[in-house]
């Protein structure tokens, strides 16, 4: 069997504890894992692109066979494009389910030879969202614990320049 290529992909804006956790989980599964982040200006992320792919490289940093890079376009077109024949998403509660139920169903219909792998995070990072933790910081909240040290630093310049 060749080598298999995993497609990890999100917004990562900002990666969490959660993102991490699924990526550590795949590392151990899979003997290349691709980090790929959706370059997409509609979503009006929060950190620009090139921030959030460096946040991430530092953060993947602990595990070798793990890489970060950036897509834009059809999913499907850039795990070919990788050579990766599976996706892998996490989900954390029910509530996930029906979107990402969605979005394999129609990765399958465009291409049927790769592969949506579902992983569960570790319990305590059941609830944490990216989401969650930009609304947290925006209003002050306390972030440790949900994302490394270095995205917090992040969020909160780029929080501060926001509201200036
Ligand atoms: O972290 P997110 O925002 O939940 O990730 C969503 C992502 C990037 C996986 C999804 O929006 C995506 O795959 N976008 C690329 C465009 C595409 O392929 N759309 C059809 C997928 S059903």
């Amino acid at each position: 069997m060749p080598e298999v290529v995993a497609v990890y992909p999100g917004s990562f804006d900002p990666v969490t504890f959660g993102h991490l956790d699924i990526i550590e989980r795949g590392s151990r599964i899979f003997p290349r894992v691709v980090v790929a982040i959706l370059r997409n200006p509609q979503k009006r992320p929060l950190l620009p692109l090139a921030r959030r792919r460096q946040l991430l490289r530092a953060a993947v940093r602990p595990w070798p066979n793990v890489e970060v890079d950036a897509f834009s376009g059809l999913l499907v077109d850039y795990a070919r494009s990788r050579g990766a024949g599976v996706l892998v998403r996490g989900l954390r509660a029910v509530s996930d389910f029906e979107y990402e139920f969605q979005m394999a169903l129609m990765n399958r219909r465009l291409d049927g030879s790769i592969e949506t792998v579902f992983m569960m995070p570790r319990e305590d990072f059941a609830y944490v969202s990216s989401g969650l933790v930009k609304e947290v910081a925006a209003l002050g909240g306390d972030i440790s614990g949900l994302v490394p040290p270095a995205v917090a630093r992040a969020l909160a310049r780029t929080l501060r320049r926001g509201s200036r």
